[in-house]
């Protein structure tokens, strides 16, 4: 067995509406966390012994990716829990990776399968963005089309997601941690219920499946003002849906002079926003001015990987 290690994850356009099987595009970042799996009497993780409550994604990762004897499950996180940074799929993906590699090689489409099952499974309702963004790493565009650079295909029910790679640019990107905790499944599963009563909700939907198209393209020509006038009108729109809060919005506001533009990202309720500036260090003041904890990252980094031999 191994040790693998897995990034979070920011969604840069499209939280929420993905989980309808519109398009997102989200990447990778510097955060990861680690997960040893190593032999044992029974099973544990960091030390206790393994509940399926207290331990959902690693229980469910179990269920899913292993059938032998007893392990310690050991984690190290650099990603704040329920922060919207991708803690929960950055964990399940690098266990899942830790319990099925085999001979020092990793199979990313499988990992990505069995982690989107996971969330699934504890979330309620979930799409893969999360799960294949923290496996393949960089930056990835999930579409209900087959597009260019595709890496593989992921169904539920009647909803497709095909996983693209994305190349990005040097973006700057300062996060803002609210402190706030939020679960992703009842935010999501608000969500599900208002579009399917409210036709409004739907706009709100389609125009956000509208700023992710423009929004890969003003990535690929590195447009930052575009990025940024496009982060902003997502903010606004994922106020509409309900999954804001006044925390975001403080913090949002805070750092929109030195930004090109900032959001929320993830599912909201509280988590975290990003802001995109060429001014880290000034927003980052800005965002702790504001109350909020500042969190520097670089985007676009490597997947799911192996560390060392457990
Ligand atoms: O806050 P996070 O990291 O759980 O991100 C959730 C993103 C959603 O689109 C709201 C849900 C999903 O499964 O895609």
């Amino acid at each position: 067995m191994f040790t693998c290690s897995a990034p979070g994850k920011m969604i840069l356009f499209g939280e929420h509406a993905v989980v309808f099987g519109r398009p997102a595009l989200a990447l990778a970042i510097d955060l990861r966390i680690s997960c040893k799996v190593s032999s044992s009497d029974q099973y544990t993780v960091n030390g206790h012994a393994m509940r399926k409550r207290h331990h959902a994604y690693i229980s469910a990762s179990l269920d899913e990716a292993w059938d032998g004897p007893p392990i310690d499950v050991d984690t190290m996180s650099k990603i704040p829990a329920a922060s919207g940074l991708g803690s929960s799929a950055a964990v399940t993906v690098s266990c899942i990776a830790s319990m099925t590699s085999s001979k020092g090689r990793l199979n990313p489409e499988k990992i990505a399968r069995m982690a989107f099952e996971v969330e699934n499974k504890v979330q309620g309702i979930a799409s893969p963005t999360d799960t294949s963004t923290s496996t393949h790493g960089h930056g990835v565009l999930v579409s209900p089309h087959k597009l260019d650079d595709f890496l593989w295909k992921i169904e539920k029910g009647t909803l497709v997601w095909n996983i693209h790679h994305c190349d990005v640019p040097r973006l700057r990107f300062v996060v803002g941690y609210t402190g706030i905790h939020a679960a992703t499944g009842p935010l999501v599963a608000m969500v599900k219920k208002l579009v399917d009563a409210e036709n409004d909700a739907k706009k709100v939907i389609d125009r956000i499946e509208e700023i992710v198209l423009a929004g890969v393209e003003a990535v690929k020509k590195s447009d930052k003002r575009r990025i940024g006038d496009l982060m902003n009108e997502n903010h606004t729109l994922l106020n509409q849906l309900g999954v804001g809060h006044p925390a975001l919005d403080k913090l949002v506001e805070a750092c929109r002079k030195h930004s090109y533009g900032a959001k929320l990202t993830g599912a909201g309720g509280g988590g975290s926003m990003i802001a995109l500036t060429d001014e880290p260090d000034r927003v980052s003041k800005e965002i702790e001015m504001a109350g909020g904890e500042a969190i520097p990252i670089s985007v676009g980094c490597d997947g799911v990987r192996i560390e060392r031999r457990a």
